[in-house]
Parts: structure tokens; sequence; C-alpha cells
């Protein structure tokens, strides 16, 4: 062997070695990066909704039970006033309910001005599962959860039906920012196949018009699931969120490659440019998770939060917000 081919030999073995090396760091990045578990998150302090999402997804369960079994536990709840039983009233003093729920195919249910009926959520999945259709609304949303055999209540309790009849008193209607901290519930789920879905479920604005529908259960708006890429859910003033299909632009946010971090932060920069000084007056928060298992929040104003159950545990996490 020539000294000249002796050290081709040494370099090529070499250059072999730094590419194994390469190879290897970049696997160890993306597995750091990858898929860590199973993950729920919510909007607001809910951490007995992320508790019961998280108990069925480390069951080896769905993510589509974990959102619907997280949001039906605080639709249950008559402490809450923005969700299900307990929900406050329109001017007239009706409850009013707006839901849905998005599964990782791509499928999606939603009921609109559902009155008498707590689980508004379970019978957006009803609709997404045993209908044709994406959204019913009003007294035929009523009649297919009658026909479903969901039971037939008054939400209307005495506390919301007292605090009504001193609003009356002013009929003054404006949105307020993060009522009692605990509006719309929007929740998002990964599980341990890697699947993501979501659902969202409100009684909407307090003391709204009769007829009027907020964001929550427009997909897109106040939900959207892409098990390709991610979800995001949003609570707030609902108009400001339609506006801007929040959701959808957080999701198409996160295929361009921003974190889930990033995509809320450009949704609400977004509203807040469009919306100018009235921005001031409302408040919108939004909550993202990847198919890796990060999440963001953020919001207009302070106060808004996000709770997350995964394996290190369940945690209320102030989000960060555009105004300090
Ligand atoms: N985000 C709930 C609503 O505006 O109805």
């Amino acid at each position: 062997m020539t000294l000249k081919y002796f050290f081709f030999i040494k370099l090529l073995g070499l250059l072999m070695l730094l590419l194994t090396v390469g190879c290897q760091s970049k696997t160890e990045v993306a597995s750091k990066t990858a898929f860590q578990g199973p993950i729920s998150i919510g909007t607001w302090n809910v951490p007995e909704a992320t508790s019961a999402a998280y108990q069925v997804l480390s069951e080896g369960g769905s993510a589509i039970d974990a959102v619907e079994a997280g949001c039906r536990l605080e639709e249950a709840n008559e402490q809450g006033q923005s969700i299900g039983k307990g929900g406050l009233p329109d001017r007239e003093g009706q409850v009013t309910l707006d839901a849905c729920i998005m599964d990782s195919h791509g499928n999606s249910g939603s009921v609109v001005y559902l009155k008498n009926i707590v689980h508004a959520v379970s019978v957006a999945r009803k609709v997404m599962e045993e209908t044709p259709h994406v959204m019913l609304a009003g007294a035929g949303a009523k009649q297919f959860a009658i026909e479903q055999g969901f039971p037939v209540e008054d939400l209307l309790t005495d506390r919301s039906k007292a605090d009504w009849e001193k609003w009356k008193e002013t009929s003054l209607y404006k949105p307020i920012i993060n009522i009692e901290n605990h509006d719309t519930i929007g929740m998002l789920a990964l599980d341990e196949n890697g699947d993501l879905s979501g659902a969202c479920t409100t009684s909407g604005l307090a003391y709204k018009m009769a007829g009027r529908v907020g964001d929550s259960p427009i997909i897109g708006a106040g939900l959207y699931v892409d098990n390709e890429i991610g979800a995001a859910t949003a609570t707030g003033l609902g108009e400001e969120i339609v506006k801007n299909v929040g959701s959808f632009l957080i999701v198409e946010l996160m295929r361009q490659g921003k974190s889930p971090q990033e995509a809320c932060e450009i949704a609400i920069n977004r509203i807040v440019e469009r919306t100018g000084e009235r921005s001031k007056d409302f408040q919108v928060g939004f909550i993202a998770l990847n198919k890796k298992g990060e999440y963001g929040a953020y919001a207009i104003h302070p106060g808004f939060s996000v709770t997350k159950h995964d394996a290190s545990g369940n945690q209320n996490i102030p989000s960060p917000s555009y105004n300090q």
C-alpha cells in the first residue's frame, strides 16, 4: 500500500466517523423534541377538567374521549357561570349553550343555541358521530339530544337567576374581561398513539342578545385540530375570534414552523392590530398544542391561564399577554 493510498483510507474513515456522529446528534435532537407522552391542556384554571382528561389518556384512552370527559366535568359544575348548568343567561333569562368537538380524523360536530341539556359537548360529539351533518342549532339540536337520550333540565340556577335579575336593574351590556377568570372551556389532548383532539363548550356571553352565537361552536374559530400539525382553541370575546378565524390561523402558523407559543402570540397580535383601541375593552385568549406535546398560551390582557396535565403533573400556568 502506498503512503498516498494509506492516507486516503484514513481520511475516508474519518469522514465516515464524522458522518455517523452527525447523524447520531440529529437523531438525539429529534428524539428530544419528539412526542413525550400524553398531555391534556385546558383554558383557565381547570385542574379537575385536565385531571379527568389525563385519567382517560393515562389508561390508554383516546384524545377525543379525554377532551369530552374534561369538558363534561365543567359543564356539570354549577359553580361555573359560563358553561353548562349554572351558565349566565341571555337578556331574556334563557341559558343557551354552544359547543363543538373535533377528532384526529378531521371530523367535527357542533351544537348552537342549545337549551335545557347540560352536556352540550357530548351532543356535539353525537352530531359528529351519528348524523351526516356538522352543526345542529336551536330546537333541532334539542330534539336530537332528547332522541339520543340526554335528560332535559332547567339550566338556570338560583344564583344565576338572581344575578340576571340584578343585571336587569341597569341592563347595561358590556363584555367583562376575564369574567370570573373562568370563561369558555377549551380543551386539547394528545393521546398515547400521538393523536390529537379538541373540544370547546360555553354558555356564551352573559346577557347576550337572544339568538347570539359566539366562536365556540364554530370550527376554525373556537377550535381547530389538524392531526398532522397541532390543535388550538379559544376563549374570550367570540365576535373578535370569529372575525380572525383564530384557531385555524394558529394551526396554519404551526404548519409553517411556528411553535405553539409563537403561533398564539401572532394570532393575538393580529386581533390587537385590527381592533386598535377597542382591544383595551375585551379579552381573547388562545391555547395551542402540537404533535410533540409542546403547548403555548397567550392573551390580550393579563389574567388568562392554561392548565396542563402530563406525566410531570397537573399545573395551572399564568399566560403571558400582549398588555402587561
Ligand atoms: N368565547 C365564547 C363566546 O364568545 O361565546
